[in-house]
């Protein structure tokens, strides 16, 4: 959830530690920290609020050594003040410590440590790890460390160094991702690439369960049981820009503007000429057995969740499989018949969300095939399953998705099609869909285009508190999409609704202060979804429609109407996402949101 970031080597760490903090700042945002080490005397720096609440702090005391650990937190226990901010010290303030994760059985062990006298100046798990680690201590840090995180429930990735001894940074995890960065003769940790792109594109990923020393000429590994582990360095090919606005005021903002290259990213080398079927080949290796999968969960969370929504509809229509689609935070819990005919495909933008990792897991207990839909490249989700296909949309930073999950729509469609056409899908049927996927970036450039004219409309109704969109079939999980982007930048209350559903409850709420939002391509849905407007609008609800060029009728409906270009059904629904990622974005920006770190949110929810 927050963000960890270590130096040690030769240069200044504090620079170094406060320009990774910015670029790991859309992970957890109520408060940060750092604390470095000259050798002599080590200076911890921590306060709430923004990265730049920091900065101003630590330019006052300028803190200076060649080591150091950073960190920006996304609260879990305790509120975000001072206190409560990372790093954490323990009862003799030697000990400095960054946690990512949850303690959960702290309780317990503070209680157990308290009566042993220890006495704590924060609310958070995190402190009760440092005093614990302490409690192990005699002059064997990773010693210590194992120890203590041998009594620890819960999940973790964490970085710490002893005062005593600031020749080295220990690091170790368990369900919390951390990732070194090997420089010539300097290393970096962090729980995320971006943090260590800029000075090393060398990286070794630590898993489950092994700890890490950096110190200032090397490095090395071992699991919880001291066994070394030998792990080939891996070169990362993000470039460092794509981490940087380039001129938009936000990331948001650029990751709607790169959709039609993300659309390219995802295809590119994936569609074979002629044959109206895509290569994809993560699932090469388990391409016999996808032959005999009879059933299909999708499992994910928030916006990767509406991906598989989507994508249930598409499989329907290409494929002979029984989809299924779940929350991972619900799916773990049930007691749902799997096993080797069934396969579960975790989609997940960032791939070290917990809930959909541990339905992972929980379904490689049961024996199904595990797959993945994963962006971000070497990640735990990436890692644990059996095979899958990356998005190559490239590091996304605005904490609300955008052109990622654009893209998972896109290769989710290139898995139903695989899959499709080794079943009944025809060469032409098949043909269809990869000249509409092809067609697509040009579509969506076209509705950018239109990016003024959604703003002005987005003026028009920044002011409402509360708004409904309606959709069907490939459009109904559009519409949910659309109204959790509106929630989460702008803080608007927003319902998504199957439209059908709409005389069931929500028409209650219509009233001239509840806007609508309708998607209504020209497709078997559009005389019901007609039906929907004109009871809308029969009520006094405003309605504005997202419909396909050259719908005359429309107009004479509606507010108004914002038009994007004609596609085949089930990519459709592609095109419709992008003007209510826009509408979302200028509501926010009209109302003057933190648009790229929206408030309690966080982009890589690694905690259950
Ligand atoms: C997206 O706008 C949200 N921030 C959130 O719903 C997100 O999609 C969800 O947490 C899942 O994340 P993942 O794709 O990284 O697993
Ligand atoms: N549980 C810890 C806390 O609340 C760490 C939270 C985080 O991952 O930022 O301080």
């Amino acid at each position: 959830m927050c963000g960890i970031v270590c130096y040690i080597g030769k240069q200044e760490a504090t620079p170094i530690l406060m320009e990774g903090l910015k670029r790991l700042e859309y992970r957890g945002y109520d408060s940060a920290g750092i604390a470095v080490s000259d050798g002599d005397e080590t200076f911890l720096v921590k306060e709430v609020g923004k990265v730049r609440n920091l900065e101003e702090k630590v330019q006052a005391l300028s803190p200076h050594g060649t080591m150091g650990i950073a960190h920006t937190r996304w609260a879990t226990h305790g509120r975000p003040t001072v206190e409560n901010a990372h790093p954490q010290t323990g009862e003799t303030e030697k000990i400095f410590l960054v946690h990512n994760g949850i303690i959960e059985n702290y309780r317990f062990l503070k209680d157990d440590l308290e009566e042993k006298g220890h006495t704590f100046k924060s609310q958070t798990d995190t402190e009760v790890l440092v005093h614990l680690i302490e409690e192990y201590y005699d002059g064997d840090l990773e010693k210590a460390v194992k120890e203590a995180l041998g009594l620890v429930q819960g999940t973790f990735g964490i970085a710490l160094f002893h005062r005593d001894n600031p020749d080295k940074i220990v690091l170790a995890r368990r369900g919390s991702p951390l990732i070194l960065g090997i420089g010539e003769n300097e290393f970096l940790a962090a729980s995320d690439v971006n943090a260590l792109i800029r000075y090393t594109n060398k990286v070794v990923h630590l898993n489950d369960n092994e700890l890490a020393v950096l110190n200032h000429t090397n490095y090395h590994i071992t699991d919880f049981q001291d066994r070394k582990v030998t792990r080939e360095m891996e070169t990362i090919e993000w470039d460092q820009g794509a981490a940087e606005k380039k001129g938009f005021e936000h990331f948001m903002l650029k990751e709607i503007f790169e959709q039609p290259e993300c659309v390219k990213n995802a295809l590119r080398g994936r569609i074979v000429e002629g044959e109206g079927v895509p290569r994809l080949g993560g699932l090469e290796g388990v391409l016999d057995r996808l032959k005999s999968i009879e059933k299909v969960h999708f499992v994910s969370c928030g916006t990767s969740y509406y991906a598989g929504l989507l994508a249930r509809y598409i499989f329907e229509k290409l494929t002979d499989l029984s989809v299924e689609v779940e929350y991972a935070s619900e799916f773990r819990y049930r007691n749902l018949r799997i096993d080797e005919r069934t396969a579960i495909l975790a989609i997940s933008q960032s791939g070290e969300t917990a809930d959909t990792l541990a339905a992972v897991r929980e379904a490689r207990r049961k024996g199904a095939l595990c797959l993945g839909l994963v962006n971000v490249v070497g990640s735990t989700i990436s890692k644990e399953t059996d095979a899958g296909v990356y998005n190559h949309a490239g590091p996304e930073i605005g904490v609300a998705s955008t052109k990622v999950f654009l893209s998972q729509c896109v290769v989710l469609t290139l898995m139903a099609l695989l899959i499709g056409r080794y079943q009944r899908l025809s060469l032409t049927d098949g043909l269809l869909v990869t000249r509409a996927l092809k067609e697509l970036p040009d579509h969506i450039n076209k509705v950018l285009k239109q990016a003024d004219y959604i703003q002005d409309i987005a003026r028009q109704y920044a002011k409402y508190n509360d708004f409904l969109f309606i959709g069907r079939l490939y459009n109904f999980p559009i519409a949910m999409e659309g109204a959790l982007k509106l929630k989460e930048i702008s803080y608007v209350h927003a319902e998504g609704y199957a439209a059908g559903e709409m005389k069931h409850g929500p028409i209650s709420l219509i009233e001239p202060n509840f806007p609508t939002v309708a998607i209504l391509p020209r497709d078997s849905t559009y005389s019901k979804m007609i039906s929907n407007i004109q009871q809308i609008k029969a009520r006094d609800g405003h309605v504005i429609a997202v419909a396909v060029e050259g719908d005359d009728h429309i107009q004479s409906h509606v507010d108004h109407v914002i038009s994007v270009p004609h596609t085949i059904d089930i990519i459709q629904p592609l095109i419709n996402t992008i003007p209510l990622q826009l509408f979302a974005y200028y509501i926010a920006k009209e109302r003057g949101c933190s648009i790229d770190k929206p408030r309690n949110l966080a982009k890589s929810v690694t905690v259950e």
